[in-house]
């Protein structure tokens, strides 16, 4: 799906004087098996202590942008081609997965997977496999996630794969905090689960956020709830980014508005023009 995107109002944020980017992406070109070209000069900014939105629909490329960062590609013989990505201002295009986990840039995938053998609590515990702090900290950690998520507390000698799909999206996000990470890469948590188990996650995300200020980068096709909760989005189509702005700005663009937040034509345009009106 190609949509016929405008820029926003006033140029965009180019006036904006941007804090230091904890994460950037620079032209990033990723092609899987030497041929399918996926990405196509994806540049992403993340500012550190932001939620950023990466939205765009089926296909467009938000889940391979996320396994770039986390350098996941090559299990899907997916090769970045071209471009940089720097963490803290660091070159990390290289590096291996683990040496990611342990810089803090952490991804919880798509599909929330568990390990569905294993119980809730032992779920976790793989989650804190780089630290190399004592079992002390570790524990405390592991009380500062039920505390986030007393469903998971209550679950904790449950095996995951018999709690409910938002459990496991919990257990998912969870485990990843366990490797104590200043940056999460969250892939489409909203999948395939109810609004209200959707706004529930969203919301702890937030907290975690203003709490504990770790950063998001969130993969979602579900536009409404990701700028619910997001400073900043952009928007991937085919593998480029097609448009960006804050999350206001991307509220109110008609094209948007249209196509990713589910308001129709004619309210887009009545809204627009409402806008203009006011
Ligand atoms: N391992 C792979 N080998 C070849 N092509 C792939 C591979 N993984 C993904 N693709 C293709 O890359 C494109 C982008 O896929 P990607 O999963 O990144 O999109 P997405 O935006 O995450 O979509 P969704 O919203 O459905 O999760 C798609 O056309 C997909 O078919
Ligand atoms: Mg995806």
């Amino acid at each position: 799906m190609t949509v016929p995107l405008e820029s926003p109002a006033g140029g965009g944020g180019d006036a904006v004087a941007a804090p230091e980017a904890l994460l950037r992406l620079d032209s990033v070109e990723v092609v899987y098996d030497h041929v399918i070209s996926v990405l196509r000069g994806v540049s992403i900014t993340v500012p550190e202590g932001a939620i950023v939105a990466l939205l765009g629909p089926n296909g467009a490329g938000k889940t391979t942008t996320l396994k770039a960062i986390s350098n996941l590609l090559r299990v899907e013989r997916g090769d970045i081609t071209g471009g940089e990505i720097h963490f803290r201002g660091e070159r990390i295009d290289k590096l291996a997965p683990g040496d990611l986990v342990r810089r803090g840039i952490i991804q919880v995938m798509e599909g929330r997977r568990c390990f569905p053998h294993l119980t809730v609590h032992e779920n976790l515990l793989t989650g804190s496999y780089t630290r190399k702090d004592g079992k002390a900290a570790v524990r405390s950690d592991l009380e500062r996630v039920y505390g986030h998520f007393p469903a998971l507390g209550e679950r904790r000698r449950i095996l995951a794969g018999f709690i409910s799909g938002g459990e496991q999206q919990m257990l998912a996000i969870g485990r990843a905090l366990m490797s104590r990470p200043a940056m999460v890469l969250l892939d489409e948590p909203s999948m395939g689960l109810a609004p209200q188990v959707v706004a529930r996650i969203f919301s702890e995300v937030r907290q975690l956020n203003e709490e504990e200020g770790v950063t998001f980068l969130l993969a979602e096709q579900n536009a409404n709830m990701a700028l619910g909760v997001a400073g900043y989005g952009y928007i991937l189509e085919s593998g480029q980014i097609a448009l960006e702005g804050t999350a206001a700005e991307l509220h109110g663009n008609p094209a948007v508005r249209e196509h990713y937040l589910g308001l129709s034509h004619a309210a887009a345009q009545s809204a627009d023009e409402g806008g203009r009106a006011g």
